[in-house]
């Protein structure tokens, strides 16, 4: 069945959310409280939650870089909770992502996604971005990841 999201901008109240679907997502690689705090409040980054109802299922952050470098932007983290997934939750957060920063401007974005997450890069690829190189043992655990980047007109 397709189900459509609501998207919009995170607020302070989605924190628990955020963190159950992180959590489920990424289990020991989760990222913290602390962390989705900072990205919270930094002037210009890009924070979207998607809503089913009341229930919050996926979120994506994006950052546009400052200074002579604000025509770029890095996808830090999309992540939907595992019973809403194949649903286009990510792509529409995704879409939502991309209007927002072609508005603001930014014409490349860059992220870089775990050797062997077959569905995130498959996810990215219909997004138009496009392997760049290989940054070897870039994670924790010592995986490598995959530098991928999309330039628009
Ligand atoms: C990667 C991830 C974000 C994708 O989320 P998602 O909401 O399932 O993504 P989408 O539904 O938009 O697209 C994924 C699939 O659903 C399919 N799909 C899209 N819209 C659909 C719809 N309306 N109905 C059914 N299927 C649909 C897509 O074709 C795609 O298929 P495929 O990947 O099997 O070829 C999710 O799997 C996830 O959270 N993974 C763990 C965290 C992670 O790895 N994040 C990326 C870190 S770099």
């Amino acid at each position: 069945m397709v189900y459509s999201s609501s998207i919009r901008r995170f607020r302070a109240a989605d924190m628990e959310d955020i963190l159950r679907v992180e959590n489920a997502c990424f289990g020991r690689f989760a990222y913290d409280r602390n962390l989705f705090a900072e990205y919270a409040g930094r002037e210009g980054d890009v924070f979207l939650v998607a809503g089913r109802g009341r229930r919050i299922c996926g979120y994506s952050i994006a950052c546009v870089r400052g200074g002579a470098f604000r025509h770029a932007a890095e996808l830090v983290s999309i992540a939907v909770e595992p019973l809403a997934r194949g649903q286009g939750v990510a792509s529409q957060l995704l879409e939502n992502t991309f209007q927002r920063l072609r508005l603001r401007g930014v014409r490349r974005v860059a992220l870089t996604v775990r050797v062997g997450n077959r569905r995130a890069e498959a996810l990215y690829r219909r997004f138009g971005f496009r392997r760049e190189r290989i940054v070897p043992e870039y994670y924790e655990d010592g995986k490598d990841g995959v530098r991928m980047g999309v330039r628009w007109e």
